[in-house]
Order: structure tokens, then C-alpha cells, then sequence
């Protein structure tokens, strides 16, 4: 069994001291930042904060646990391929740090102010700590497995539709036009009107988080990565909500398409998901 310290040093309090000194460094960048870059298109950003956040957290836990293994977006050659690549070759790791430094780097460029720091540890490939911190609202949503979910020290749980239609729903869309994004537009046109109402925000993990804290009763996306859900998955599984890939199949560190409930409504989501031919 995996434990949540080593040597006395919690992993959790480390993983929250990452987030935090990232978070208030970033909030500080905001409408400052110096370089902005195209990764495989314009929908695909990355500047100079995104780089300078994923720095200090590789060092910081680098500095408590040095066997760790630890694998960052911007770390990794943009493109399904080579992230699923990365994940692979880190995959034999014992313990695995997976970081997002700036989820909703586009909304941090345009300073919409809905992006997070979003920091997990995988043991043996399962998520037993998970970690969003939002700068702008300084909310800090922790969760660790077995223990419970907690935003800003408060348990979380997950909301309680019954229903899509009486659900707000939350989606992305992805900067991979060629094939996520229409998948997922089609998603849309089918989930859309069988709920309350839908959101798309722009930070895959600060929307998962929401989930977890009953702010929305759902979330589905096509084409992420391993970052941008493996701390908002566990946040959802310890909220009491579910996480599976939009087929409805259990989550694990290698899903792209990601749907994720409170459980209750999930079924429903999966099937409109397939009704449309949206799953991915
Ligand atoms: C993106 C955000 C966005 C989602 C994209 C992600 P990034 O992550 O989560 O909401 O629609 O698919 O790539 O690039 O801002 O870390
Ligand atoms: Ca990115
Ligand atoms: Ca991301
Ligand atoms: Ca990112």
C-alpha cells in the first residue's frame, strides 16, 4: 500500500505548498505575461508563466522527494502521441507527481479569470492525493484517497440532480480541431438541450473541481490529459461522484475522453453521449 508520507514529510502538504506558491506567483503574472507561444495552433497556447509555474513545482517537490518521478504538461512535445507516450515511459514509476502548472492558459492570456494550478500523485498508477488551487478565487480544493474531499478545509459533496434536465452541465473545447473538437461539438448538440443549462469556461480540471463541490452536476470533455484530470478525478470519486471515459468506462490515468457526475445523472450523460455519437 501506498502511504501519504515519506520520512515525515505528508505528500499532501507538499502537493497543497506547490499549489499555493505557484497560485500566488501566477496571480501576480496575470495581464504581465511576456511571451506568448503557439504550440500546434492558435487555439494552443503556452507563455512564459505556464513554464516558470511547472519550474517551481518540478523543484519544490524535487527538493522533499527526489525518487519521485514527475511529469508536467509543458514537459511534454505537444500532441496526443507524445503525451501518451510520456505517460507510458513514466507509468513504471512507484510515485508519479502529474502537474498541470496554468489549467486554461487561455483564459489566463485573455485574463478571464477562471484558470488553476492542478497537481496529482500517482501511486503505482492510482491517484491517492489530488490537488486544485484557483489564485483568482483562492480556493483550494484537496482530496486524498480514502479520506475525503475538501475545499478550503470544508468536506465536499458532490450535487444531488436526479435528472439532465434539471442539471448544469459543464464541457470543453478542445484546441485539437482536427478531431476533438468535432466529436465534441456534436456532444454538445445532443447533451445541450436535454439540460438545465451548459457551461464551457475553459480550465478542464477547475470544472471537475466544481463538480466535486456540487457547483455543477457534471462535466465531459474529449482529448485531454492525463494533467488536466487526474487531481479533479480523485476530488469527484472522494466528493461521491463518479469518473469514468465518455463510454462510461472506469477512469484511469490513460483516459482522453473524460465523463464525470455526481454519480446520479451519469448514466444519463454517457447515453446522450452515445445517442449523438459524441463518446469519442
Ligand atoms: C486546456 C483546458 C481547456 C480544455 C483544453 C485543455 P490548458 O488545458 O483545460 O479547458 O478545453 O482541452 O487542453 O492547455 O489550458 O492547460
Ligand atoms: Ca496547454
Ligand atoms: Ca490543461
Ligand atoms: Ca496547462
Amino acid at each position: 500500500q501506498g502511504g501519504y508520507a515519506v520520512g515525515g514529510k505528508s505528500f499532501t502538504a507538499v502537493a497543497i505548498n506547490c499549489a499555493a506558491k505557484a497560485g500566488e506567483w501566477i496571480r501576480t503574472k496575470l495581464g504581465k505575461h511576456s511571451s506568448l507561444d503557439i504550440k500546434q495552433s492558435p487555439h494552443d497556447l503556452v507563455t512564459e508563466v505556464d513554464k516558470g509555474s511547472e519550474s517551481l513545482i518540478r523543484k519544490l517537490i524535487a527538493t522533499h522527494f527526489p525518487q519521485h518521478s514527475f511529469l508536467g504538461e509543458e514537459g511534454v512535445e505537444p500532441g496526443p502521441e507524445a503525451s501518451a507516450q510520456a505517460l507510458a515511459d513514466a507509468s513504471s514509476a512507484e510515485y508519479l507527481w502529474i502537474v498541470d502548472p496554468i489549467d486554461g492558459t487561455t483564459n489566463f492570456v485573455h485574463g478571464f479569470p477562471f484558470f488553476c494550478v492542478s497537481i496529482a500523485l500517482a501511486y503505482r498508477g492510482e491517484v491517492i492525493v489530488g490537488v486544485v488551487y484557483d489564485p483568482i478565487k483562492d480556493e483550494l480544493f484537496v482530496a486524498e484517497k480514502g479520506k475525503g474531499a475538501y475545499v478550503h478545509g470544508k468536506r465536499m459533496e458532490v450535487s444531488r440532480e436526479e435528472s439532465l434536465r434539471e442539471s448544469l452541465i459543464a464541457t470543453g473545447l478542445p484546441a485539437d480541431h482536427l478531431y476533438a473538437l468535432p466529436v465534441n461539438l456534436k456532444g454538445i448538440a445532443a447533451v445541450a438541450p436535454q439540460t438545465r443549462n451548459l457551461r464551457i469556461a475553459g480550465s478542464a480540471a477547475l470544472h471537475m473541481a466544481y463538480v466535486a463541490a456540487g457547483r455543477l452536476s457534471g462535466f465531459w470533455e474529449i482529448g485531454l490529459n492525463s494533467w488536466d484530470l487526474a487531481a479533479g478525478a480523485l476530488l469527484i470519486q472522494e466528493s461521491g461522484g463518479r469518473v469514468t471515459d465518455t463510454k462510461g468506462e472506469p477512469y484511469h490515468l490513460g483516459v482522453r475522453n473524460v465523463a464525470a457526475s455526481n454519480g446520479i445523472i451519469h448514466d444519463g450523460l454517457v447515453r446522450a453521449l452515445a445517442e449523438a455519437d459524441a463518446a469519442g
